[in-house]
């Protein structure tokens, strides 16, 4: 697509290049790339400090990306927290509960529970084991199916009186299965627990309103959704952010301080200590222009088409495996495969010689391979630039690695 100029670079041989790694990181269109290097040329300056000019323009331009990314969402502004990345935000919420005192609604002690999802990737995962450490709460898990859903006949049973937490990605890494939220938020809603839903693999692909979720927290990734790297959003309902402890302290994030102790501007100011990547917000919200001016409909519409032009080519391959739901419906543009007796990084590497990259391994979802017994798989993953043509690409690579490999 010409707004994209990586799009345009050969690879290895002289090969053009087929991207399908968007599940890793998205290429950048040519206006987020302009965005940033603007924003250094021509409005560089700290926000929220200084008294002149360029800081009046650097903060009108860090709050202008700050209301993009609230309407994209259907947030409030000062709903919307800066990070560094989804990872930052997710690890931001786990710390903020373990900061809050005793008796405090976000404190966890023994006998309490945080469920999460089996299908969650580390920064969904690890963050809330640290937290059970560090609380002596219990850890639970919401089990997938062989086919790749939740299996929602045991949200009664895990979610309950004890549960606190409920974390889960909108949709997943590997599989591509999107969840249903309105269920696990009315479980959760149930007993009272709060809902922390990651968005990195939603919010890129398909219209996200956090207000009809009916979620707590939100976290997904600047770039992951045509933005900069170095940039992540955390939202949470204005009345939780309010009653939140930060997570990281210094400057920026204050309202008076004195030798002893110090009190906390409000949110979002409270949670972004420090000098922010000013040129990253700028990027991102350049970047979420970009995805207005095709309508999330539209990407939406597109990427179903490619998933199942891909799923429909991929059940005519012998001796290829897709891990995860075999049809469209409630289910992203992400292709995991495995390909008998050829290892993923092989198959990998062959497509490399293609032109075509992919993703290869545990995709951070280690426990996901365990649950259907292998070490890795290759993952294709789908974005506004791919085409048709890519898969076809994609489905002739993949044979030329079973002919290298003598597989078939
Ligand atoms: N960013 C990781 C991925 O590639 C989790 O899916």
């Amino acid at each position: 697509m010409k707004d994209f100029p990586i799009l345009r670079r050969s690879m290895r041989g002289g090969k053009r290049l087929t991207y399908l790694d968007s599940g890793a990181t998205s290429q950048k269109p040519q206006s987020v790339i302009d965005a940033q290097s603007t924003f250094y040329a021509e409005k560089n300056a700290a926000v929220h400090r200084g008294a002149h000019l360029l800081a009046e323009e650097a903060d009108a331009a860090y709050e202008g990306a700050r209301k993009i990314v609230a309407n994209f969402i259907g947030a409030e502004i000062d709903e919307v927290v800066f990070t560094k990345s989804a990872t930052e935000s997710i690890n931001a919420i786990a710390y903020s509960f373990s900061n809050s005192g005793a008796g405090s609604r976000f404190s966890l002690k023994p006998g309490d529970s945080i469920v999460v999802t089996e299908m969650e990737h580390h920064a969904n995962l690890i963050p809330w084991q640290q937290l059970a450490r560090r609380t002596g709460a219990t850890l639970k898990w919401i089990p997938v199916t062989q086919e790749g859903r939740l299996d929602y006949s045991t949200l009664d049973h895990l979610v309950d009186s004890s549960t606190k937490v409920l974390a889960f990605t909108h949709q997943s890494n590997v599989l591509g299965t999107i969840n249903d939220v309105a269920q696990l938020v009315a479980a959760a809603k149930k007993v009272g627990a709060l809902t922390v839903l990651d968005a990195c693999q939603s919010v890129p692909h398909f219209a996200v309103d956090v207000k009809s979720l009916g979620v707590d927290f939100l976290a997904f990734s600047g770039h992951k959704t045509l933005g900069p790297t170095g940039i992540g959003i955390l939202w949470g309902r204005a009345e939780l952010l309010d009653a939140m402890e930060p997570y990281l302290y210094g400057g920026s994030m204050i309202e008076s301080v004195t030798m002893e102790s110090a009190t906390w501007a409000p949110a979002p100011r409270k949670f972004e200590a420090g000098v922010p990547n000013m040129a990253g917000a700028v990027g991102f919200g350049a970047a979420l222009e970009y995805l207005n001016s095709l309508g999330m409909e539209n990407v939406h519409a597109w990427e179903q088409e490619l998933t199942q032009y891909a799923l429909d080519k991929f059940s005519e391959l012998k001796g290829v495996t897709v891990i995860g739901p075999k049809d469209a419906i409630d289910r992203g543009a992400v292709i995991s495969f495995t390909v008998e007796g050829i290892h993923p990084h092989d198959v990998g590497q062959v497509l490399d010689q293609h032109g075509i990259a992919v993703r290869t391994g545990h995709h951070c979802a280690w426990p996901l391979m365990k649950k259907y017994g292998i070490t890795g798989t290759t993952r294709a993953s789908f974005y506004i630039y791919n085409t048709l043509a890519d898969i076809d690409t994609l489905v002739a690579g993949v044979i030329s690695a079973q002919e290298y490999f003598k597989v078939i």
